[in-house]
This record gives C-alpha cells, structure tokens and sequence, in this order.
C-alpha cells in the first residue's frame, strides 16, 4: 500500500514538471467578473431566521462565497461561450450533437452517446434499464438520484464502500472510494447472482468526500460482475478528478494521459450516466453513454418520453455545443492540477487551524467532520447542520451538510431515527469561479467557529416535508 499522508510534501507519486515550477497560479483570467455582496452579520441573522436555519432557502444575492454544490456552477470559458453561437437549434439531426458525440466518444471510449436535461434524467433512464425490483444494486456510495430513481422501481440499493471510506475519522487512505470486493462477494454468494441486477461504481464518490475510486479497484469489481454476468456501470460525474487522482496516486499510471486514464476506467463498464454540470464544465446537461446498442435503443426511446428527441434530449443546442468544449476543458491538465490544488488548499489552510476534515481531501471539496468539530453535540442535534449554519452566520459563505438531515432515515416498523456514518460539512467548490483569496476567508472563517466551538449548542428539526429522505431541502430548525 502506498504511504500517504495529508500533511507530506511528497504527496504524490508524480514528480512536478520542474519546468513550470513557478507557474503555480490558476491556469486562466478572468474576463467578466460577477459582483458579490458584503452583509452585516445582524442582516446574515434575520436571513437565517427566515430560512428556518436551511441554508437551500437563503436567496443566493444574500450569500458572499457559495460551496452549497459544484454542479452546474462553472464558469465557462471564452471558447465555450463562442461555440454556443455556433448552436444548432434543429429538432432533429443538429449538427451539434454530432460535435457533442465525437467529443464524448473521444473522452470515454465508447460508441454510444444520449444527452439529457441533467445527471438525474440519466439515472432515471440507467434505474429503468438496470434496476430490477426486489433485486440489489451495488454500489460504493449511491448518490441520491440513482438511489432514488432505484429505490422507486423496487430495488435494493446498498452501500459497499471500504470501512475506511465511511469513518469520516479515518487515517489518510488514497482510494477511499472503493468498493469493499469481500462484501459484494460475500452477497453475490449468500443471495446467488441472479438476485444482483447491477453494480454502480461513482467516481468520485461525493458521499464521503470526493474520494476516488482506484483503477484497481475498478477492475476487480468489473472481473467479479462479470464472472457472475452482472453489469456494471458508472456514475461519471466526477470522472476527470478521479482520473487524475488515479495518475498522481495509482502506480503505474504517472507517465498516462487523463483521456487514457479515463478511456480505461469506462473499458471496464457497459454503460455510464453523467451529470455534466460537474466535470463537463457546464451550466446544465447529463449523458447516457453506452457501448451497448441494445441498451442505446431501450434509452433513446425513454428519452424520447421524458426528455426530447435523441439527439437533443431537453437541451438546446448550444448547451450541446458548451458541453462538447467542455468536456475536452475538463480533462485539460493544467486545470485539473488547480482544480484538485485549491480543494487541496483549503483542506491544508483548514488542518493547520486544526479543523477536523476527512482526509485526504477530495476533488470537489473539503468535508468537514461535524462529529470531531462539535463533539458535544450528538447526531439528534445536527451538529453538521450547525456548522452550516455558523459558516454562513459568522462569513456569508454558505456550504451543505451531509450528515443526520441529508442521510438520516426513519425504521420502517418501529419509525425511529437511523443515523448515518457520515456526519459532515461539505464545502464544494464550483470549478474556475472562487480565487484562494475566498479560500483563505472559509478557512479563516472556520477556524475562528473552531476556536469557539464551546459556546455552540444543536439544533432541533421542527418541520421536514412529506419524503424524509429530500428533507435536507425543506427542513426547518430552531437553535437549541
Ligand atoms: N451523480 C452524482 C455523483 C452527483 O453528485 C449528482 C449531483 C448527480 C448524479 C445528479 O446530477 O444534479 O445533474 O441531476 N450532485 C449535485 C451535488 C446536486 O450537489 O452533489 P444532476
């Protein structure tokens, strides 16, 4: 196993291009700027009292740093905004799906490609093609829209991330993504194959931190699937990150490009969703991907239903034409090297303030652990909700917990709460939108509430909304 650790200068296997040493700033310019508003803490205090402490419901003009999501937030780039004139708005045959095809076939290797409004319309289709009721889905981490759409179909879906993966205070591990083989093994033996429709492995998995899932790993889960005809497929909405981990961290990929990386962590797949408001560097659009005709023609004819005809599937075509450029920006090198080094960044500013975080940190953000940050508050009291709150209280920057609200449960039979293993604050990064000079005020921001975290108490759910497991968007709390 390779020795990493947080804090080591040697903190990858890939050397720095002694070359370009100096060249350590972002690997762009800003060319069009949006104004962000400075408040009063008094004023962020009513906000928060007419938001029911749930920072989904603050008006977005009222925060100064937003790190609720990196999806759909990006900035996009000259040449993307210059192809989007170049837009074909035919309702059928545009010929930016067609650029969007090559670009897409370029990047994943595979033949197939139908676009759709977002990453969920996609995993709706996948759910359909792949979900079978009563039968399980594997997966390291479900995100919620896969699971969701599973779930509804009435599937099993269950989380087989390594051990490491789900203890937010675990040590440094490079690939806390990876799926645990014993334990899928271990089902696919006590319930047979057959009861087993479809294994989904998400790079990176945003559950528990942006972590990456390993080539290996990868791998070995696609031989078992495959020695038991199960198919896998991936959620690829963070697919460059993940290949770039692979390259600073797996041996043997230093001297590959990320398009080799990523062309064969997908040769392992059938079929891959992509919300490419993440890593395809756009504003809106998802793909179903596929190397699979049969599936192509099951999920253009879904498409048509719920989205629009295949080859625009509810976008316009100048989204297209945006994604087909972004896509190729978002395996670029040099960004992916800022991009990952800010989240990096902020994760170090936040450690030497002596912030607990899951280490290392991800791709797409830093996830504070709000069980070590407040460890006087239990689970019942969202103490992750609570760090919410008191981020964007004390600086206007607003970030997301993924903890007892987002992932709490309720016992079928008897209704009591079920806590999750993860309790934590995520503050997600949009990519190429915030400077390290907004780094340096979340980490300043934090370590001041760190510093005083006795004075904090929880919080108490006074309002959920009808579904417990969307409830993060609706809650509403009352300070204790
Ligand atoms: N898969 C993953 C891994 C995601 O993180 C998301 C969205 C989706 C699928 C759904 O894609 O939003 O385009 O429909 N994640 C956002 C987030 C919302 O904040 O992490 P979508």
């Amino acid at each position: 196993m390779l020795k990493y650790s947080q804090g080591d200068k040697k903190l990858t296997l890939r050397k720095v291009d002694e070359k370009m040493r100096f060249m350590t700033a972002e690997p762009f310019r800003i060319k069009m700027v949006e104004r962000l508003k400075k408040t009063t803490k008094e004023q962020r205090q009513q906000w928060l009292k007419e938001a029911r402490y749930n920072a989904f419901q603050l008006k977005a003009e009222n925060v100064y740093i937003d790190c609720i999501t990196d999806s759909g937030t990006s900035a996009m780039s000259s040449e993307q905004w210059s192809a989007m004139m170049l837009g074909d708005e035919s309702y059928a045959g545009s010929k930016s799906f067609y650029k969007l095809e090559a670009s897409v076939q370029d990047i994943f290797g595979m033949p197939y490609v139908q676009p759709t409004h977002q990453g969920r319309a996609a995993d709706y289709i996948m759910a359909k093609l792949y979900a079978k009721e009563g039968k399980y889905a594997i997966g390291n981490m479900h995100f919620d829209t896969f699971r969701g759409n599973a779930e509804v179909l009435g599937a099993l879906a269950v989380d087989y991330v390594v051990d490491h993966g789900k203890d937010t205070a675990s040590p440094p591990h490079p690939f806390k993504g990876n799926i645990d083989i014993a334990k899928m093994e271990r089902l696919i033996d006590e319930k047979g194959p057959q009861q087993i429709s479809v294994v989904i492995i998400t790079v990176t998995c945003n559950n528990n931190g942006g972590q990456p899932v390993s080539m290996k790993n990868i791998k070995e889960v696609s031989n078992l699937a495959k020695s038991h005809n199960i198919p896998v497929v991936i959620d690829a909405a963070r697919l460059a990150e993940n290949a770039y981990f692979i390259q600073h961290r797996e041996e043997g990929y230093q001297n590959k490009t990320i398009k080799e990386i990523i062309r064969e962590m997908f040769s392992y797949c059938e079929t891959a969703t992509m919300s490419s408001k993440k890593d395809g560097l756009v504003n809106i659009g998802g793909l179903f991907v596929t190397r699979n005709e049969e599936i192509l023609k099951q999920a253009q004819q879904l498409a048509i239903v719920h989205e629009g005809f295949i080859t625009y599937g509810g976008l316009a075509g100048r989204d297209l034409e945006a994604l087909a450029v972004g896509l190729q920006e978002g395996v670029d090198e040099q960004y992916l090297e800022y991009r990952i080094n800010q989240a990096k960044y902020l994760g170090d500013r936040l450690l030497e303030n002596g912030v607990p975080i899951i280490e290392p940190t991800g791709g797409h953000g830093v996830y504070v652990d709000g069980r070590r940050f407040f460890p006087h508050i239990p689970q019942s009291e969202f103490p992750s909700q609570r760090l919410v709150v008191a981020l964007y209280e004390e600086a206007g920057v607003r970030a997301v917990e993924l903890g007892a609200c987002a992932f709490g449960a309720k016992d079928p039979i008897t209704g009591e709460d079920i806590y999750p293993d993860v309790e934590a604050m995520r503050i997600a990064l949009s990519r190429r939108v915030y400077t390290n000079s907004h780094m340096d005020v979340i980490a300043n921001a934090l370590g001041e509430i760190y510093r005083n975290r006795k004075q904090y108490k929880g919080m108490k759910l006074v309002y959920e909304g009808p579904i417990t497991s969307l409830r993060h968007f609706t809650a509403g709390f009352d300070l204790l």
